[in-house]
């Protein structure tokens, strides 16, 4: 099999840069490793920046985003027990952010792919990467029961954290940059209408936690935990009951419903640089992590994929390699303010175990500041609602 640019990875990075490929008539094969059933069904990110809706909408798979997601020109923020709106649209010209489940943008690409029979290979195994410093770079991998090559010019690494693709650059030519924190998410899906029309982050003495929405009858709800939190230990009653302290919630504010779905999620800030070797091109969480506290790993991904798709028409449309060369720097340009706001976030509103009485002063200090400071509000809702584009 031969293709133009072979995508290892079917999350949002590698649906959409063959999606924006295909648009632009360039081929490509997409292969990811597990089921359709499990990539559109894996809960995981809710909130899309302005560009990435704008960015999906151009690539022609935003119909059923513009119908159902809930559009959101503000949130709260609820910290020493009083709420404190930020006003998104108002503090950016009029930037708004949009609630759209992952897994649903992940479910309009599969089916726009599909529906023009274009090549996408579930449960693919033992995918590899070869010769990946010369002009033919290959991907070997297991599917239906046999061995495949795929001969492609370029390779997308959207194979996410766990993927083959980074791990696959010699150690030597990479440099990493990791922080792990001392806490994670313990997230619920629940029917139950939201407990706002907004989203709440609050800090609370217990441990952060955030109310967002999937729809008008379905809560999504995070509590910070230990990262090796032991979910059997969480009952639905003790889960309800954490957030509802921790939220502040009033009498009816919070009403209670069925889980539909519980996990841990480990935080993380992540980037490796540069972001490609030879033909082959990292995009999304193959390159980087987030912590999820300012909603941005999908977010990011989108991004790159805007930039990767610009550099690989220009190389084949004859124009040279000067974008694909300047591919890691753009990207990462923006990656580390994303990371940098997502960091400040993360320390913003959570509990450090151990923190110094003066750091817990700081941090109560800066919230406060926030509370009272239109400047503060305004580099706060520049940054959620996403930051320009270089392009
Ligand atoms: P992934 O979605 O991880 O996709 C990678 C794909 O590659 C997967 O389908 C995987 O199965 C496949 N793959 C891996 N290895 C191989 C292999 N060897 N061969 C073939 N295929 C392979 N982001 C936001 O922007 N907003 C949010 O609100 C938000 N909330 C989040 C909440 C939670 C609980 C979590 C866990 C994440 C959240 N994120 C959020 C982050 C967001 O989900 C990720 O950043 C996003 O999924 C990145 O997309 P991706 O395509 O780069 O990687
Ligand atoms: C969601 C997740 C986030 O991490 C966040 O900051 C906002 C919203 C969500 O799942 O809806």
């Amino acid at each position: 099999m031969r293709t133009q640019v072979g995508i290892i990875g079917a999350g949002p990075a590698g649906l959409l840069l063959a999606q924006m490929l295909h648009q632009r008539g360039i081929d490509a094969v997409v292969l990811e490793a597990r089921s359709r059933d499990h990539i559109e069904g894996r809960i995981r990110a809710g909130l899309l920046e302005q560009g990435s809706v704008d960015t999906l909408t151009q690539a022609g798979v935003a119909h059923r985003l513009h119908r159902e997601g809930l559009v959101h020109r503000g949130l709260e923020l609820r910290f020493g027990g009083v709420g404190h709106r930020i006003d998104l649209a108002g503090l950016t010209g009029g930037k708004v952010v949009t609630i759209y489940g992952q897994q649903e943008a992940v479910k309009d690409m599969v089916a726009a792919r599909l529906a023009a029979g274009l090549p996408l290979l579930f449960d693919v195994a033992d995918a590899a990467i070869h010769d990946i410093d010369t002009n033919r770079p290959r991907i070997t991998f297991r599917h239906d029961g046999r061995d495949q090559v795929l001969d492609c010019d370029i390779i997308a690494g959207c194979d996410g954290f766990h993927g083959v693709c980074r791990p696959s650059i010699p150690p030597a030519d990479l440099r990493i940059f990791d922080r792990v924190y001392p806490f994670a998410w313990l997230g619920i899906l629940a029917r139950s209408p939201p407990m706002s029309e907004e989203l709440i982050y609050a800090r609370h003495a217990d441990g952060f936690a955030l109310a967002t929405m999937r729809s008008h009858s379905i809560s999504r709800l995070y509590l910070q935990c230990a990262p090796e939190e032991d979910l059997a230990q969480w009952s639905d009653d003790r889960i309800w009951a954490a957030l509802r302290t921790r939220l502040g919630a009033s009498g009816g504010e919070l009403q209670e419903g069925p889980v539909l779905q519980k996990g841990v999620t480990a935080m993380r800030s992540f980037v490796v640089e540069p972001m490609r070797h030879g033909r082959l091109f990292l995009a999304g969480d193959a390159a980087h992590i987030v912590p999820p506290t300012g909603a941005k790993g999908m977010n990011l991904a989108i991004a790159d994929v805007r930039v990767l798709v610009r550099a690989l028409e220009a190389f084949f449309a004859g124009e040279g390699g000067d974008l694909m060369d300047a591919y890691s720097a753009t990207c990462l340009d923006r990656i580390w303010k994303v990371q940098r706001f997502s960091w400040w976030m993360t320390q913003l509103l959570h509990r450090y175990d151990g923190e110094d009485a003066f750091e817990h002063r700081v941090r109560l200090a800066e919230l406060d500041y926030l509370a009272g400071s239109v400047a503060a509000r305004t580099a706060l809702a520049e940054n959620y609602v996403g930051l320009p584009y270089a392009d």
